[in-house]
């Protein structure tokens, strides 16, 4: 999704800052880039493509001045061109904005502009607001009423950053997209002078500062010479500081090929950190504070995509613990049935943005609902408007496909589940279980024929995941993750489904992934399920432990260390990211920000 980032008080570095800044962005996904400077004069440089062609259009244009946006675009009104990236302006070009969001009276609001005598020169939403700027403008108003003004007409989500020809730094305003202000340099919330940024996230200016304010819906903020935040009244507001725990070179790549690798060998210590203090095995105890209370008669979860797989398994969790417990994909929720004031909904989401749980977690909210969100990122919008908020702590997440998320998610339902409903029996089991883990999931990275088997199926014509129980969702996640990356047809199922319908794909060209783990009623049932594709000519991949007799009969297998059954769904999930990494890999493909897909997606 869009990503901002702007800056004033770093003088000659200021251009630099922005473009640094918007590859620090890049993970988010994005299709078109720009930067606009305001110094003597106001300037613009934007085109189509990534950061490389942006730089390249810069050394053709000199760009100077000491305040500036930068923004990168995942296109939603009208296609990735040079003339649909931001930022855009006025008529008078004195004006520059970029936004993240949508504006949804856009037509109107353009309608109304043209009529007054506006002419508009992309096909944006976007576009309206520096038109709107220049009307405040042209009716004598202060460039920060014109601001707010313009402001005031919008309908929608946004993030949006303004830069004005003759007034100082940066005018930003939020309303259902994130937006984030940095302290940098000599610069507190009430000095004046030092280095200010903003941005949709941290990663983009994270190594200047670890100072953050976080601006919630409704509040402008103008960085001049200070910060000044005020709410849609104009009055002025104190803002708590947040400092930044995680540090800029965690967003490097550290010698690997792609973050999606680096992230995947990171689920060790991604692990470590979920647990960290929050397990006492001695005492059979889970800490994870004043969560610990929640007794909810029923549960309802809502997300997407890879978090929407970690609700299916805590949701799961739920149910053997015997509390009724649902997952819902939070773009369906409003067809579910409604939750009671003491039921509690979680909604799961590494991002803590995703307009379309965002938006069930407010339904939810409207309807009375306890609301926790699981989330990794600490300032978020869901951690912000939820009763509760349960950290996964795995650390930024770069990829743009989720994976130390999805293991920390997966790991923090288990802590959720065994502070709250789970009796003690189950809590002696599993927290040794839990504790194994990180040591588990290195035997795992260390020892993975991943490779080998990616090299020996990767061309097929598609690929099927399998399993039960907590290995359902791994198998949907396991085939999400390798059409996101490789964008080859690869599909997910329970495997007791196969015989009811998908079983007339199987074919030879078709690899079987089969997830069995122990030796109970699951795996036997799985095992014969690995028989049926194999009468009918498929290869199959047993990803598996050695309790289980699935290795007998498969053609390839993928070794997991002896575990419980819920947590070996860590387990044999880094096995499939593998396979799906190196299958992405030896295509070609570009991991870290596969087509079409983006990191945040803010929009419903
Ligand atoms: C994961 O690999 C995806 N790219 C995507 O499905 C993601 O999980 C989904 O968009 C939800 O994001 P969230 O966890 O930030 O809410």
């Amino acid at each position: 999704m869009c990503g901002i980032i702007g800056c004033i008080g770093r003088g000659e570095r200021t251009l630099e800052t922005l473009v640094h800044g918007l590859e620090k962005l890049e993970y988010r996904g994005y299709d078109s880039a720009g930067i606009g400077l305001s110094g003597e004069t106001l300037e613009i440089c934007k085109t189509a493509g990534d950061i490389a062609d942006l730089r390249a259009a810069l050394d053709s244009q000199s760009l100077t001045g000491g305040s500036g946006i930068g923004h990168t675009r995942w296109s939603t009104h009208g296609p990735p061109t040079d003339a649909n990236a931001h930022p855009h302006l006025d008529c008078t070009d004195s004006v520059a904005v970029v936004h993240n969001g949508i504006i949804e009276n856009y037509r109107s609001l353009r309608d109304q502009l043209r009529a007054d005598g506006h002419t508009f020169d992309s096909e944006t939403d976007t576009e309206v607001v520096p038109h709107l700027i220049e009307s405040g403008l042209n009716a004598e108003q202060s460039p920060e009423d014109a601001f707010r003004s313009a402001i005031s007409d919008l309908e929608g989500s946004y993030a949006i950053a303004a830069i004005i020809e003759g007034a100082d730094g940066l005018f930003v305003a939020r309303n259902d997209s994130p937006l984030v202000v940095g302290l940098g340099d000599g610069a507190t919330t009430e000095s004046e002078g030092g280095e200010f940024f903003i941005a949709s996230d941290v990663p983009a200016f994270r190594e200047f500062t670890d100072r953050v304010i976080y601006l919630e819906d409704g509040e402008f903020a103008r960085l001049d010479d200070g910060l000044t935040v005020t709410d849609h009244t104009g009055e002025q507001l104190s803002k708590e500081v947040h400092t930044i725990e995680w540090s800029a070179e965690q967003t490097g790549k550290s010698g690997y090929d792609h973050f999606m690798l680096k992230e995947i060998y990171e689920q060790p210590r991604a692990l470590r950190q979920c647990l960290r203090g929050r397990v006492e095995e001695q005492t059979a105890t889970v800490d994870i504070g004043a969560l610990e209370t929640l007794s909810p008669p029923s549960v309802q979860f809502v997300a997407c995509g890879t978090s929407y797989h970690a609700a299916l398994y805590g949701a799961q969790l739920f149910r053997d613990a015997g509390v009724p417990a649902q997952a819902f994909l939070a773009s369906e929720f409003a067809t579910a049935v409604p939750p009671i004031q003491s039921d509690l909904v979680i909604g799961i989401s590494q991002s803590g943005e995703t307009a379309d749980t965002l938006s069930a977690l407010r339904e939810a909210n409207r309807r009375g609902a306890n609301t926790l969100a699981v989330t990794n990122t600490v300032g978020s919008t869901m951690d912000r408007e939820c009763d509760h908020t349960l950290y996964i702590r795995s650390g930024p997440e770069i990829g743009v496909a989720a994976t130390k998320t999805f293991a920390g998610q997966l790991a923090a339902v288990n802590l959720l589940t065994l502070a709250t409903v789970e009796e003690s029996q189950s809590k002696r089991t599993v927290l040794p279980a839990l504790r194994e883990l990180p040591g588990d999931v290195q035997y795992v990275l260390d020892s993975s024929d991943a490779e080998e088997v990616a090299e020996h199926y990767g061309n097929s014509k598609s690929y099927f995941f399998i399993g039960r129980g907590y290995q359902f969702p791994v198998a949907l996640e396991g085939a999400l993750k390798l059409k996101e990356i490789s964008y080859e047809h690869a599909e997910g199922f329970a495997a007791g489904e196969l015989k009811h319908g998908p079983l007339a794909l199987v074919d030879s060209e078709t690899p079987v992934f089969a997830l069995v783990v122990g030796d109970g009623e699951k795996a036997r049932k799985t095992v014969g399920n690995i028989k049926e594709v194999q009468a009918r000519g498929a290869p199959v991949v047993a990803v598996t432990d050695e309790k289980s007799d699935a290795h007998r009969y498969a053609d390839h297998v993928l070794h997991i260390p002896e575990n419980t059954p819920r947590t070996a769904a860590i387990l044999t999930n880094v096995q499939l990211q593998l396979v799906a990494y190196h299958i992405a890999n030896q295509l070609g493909r570009s991991i870290d920000k596969p087509r079409n897909l983006a990191k945040s997606v803010t929009v419903e």
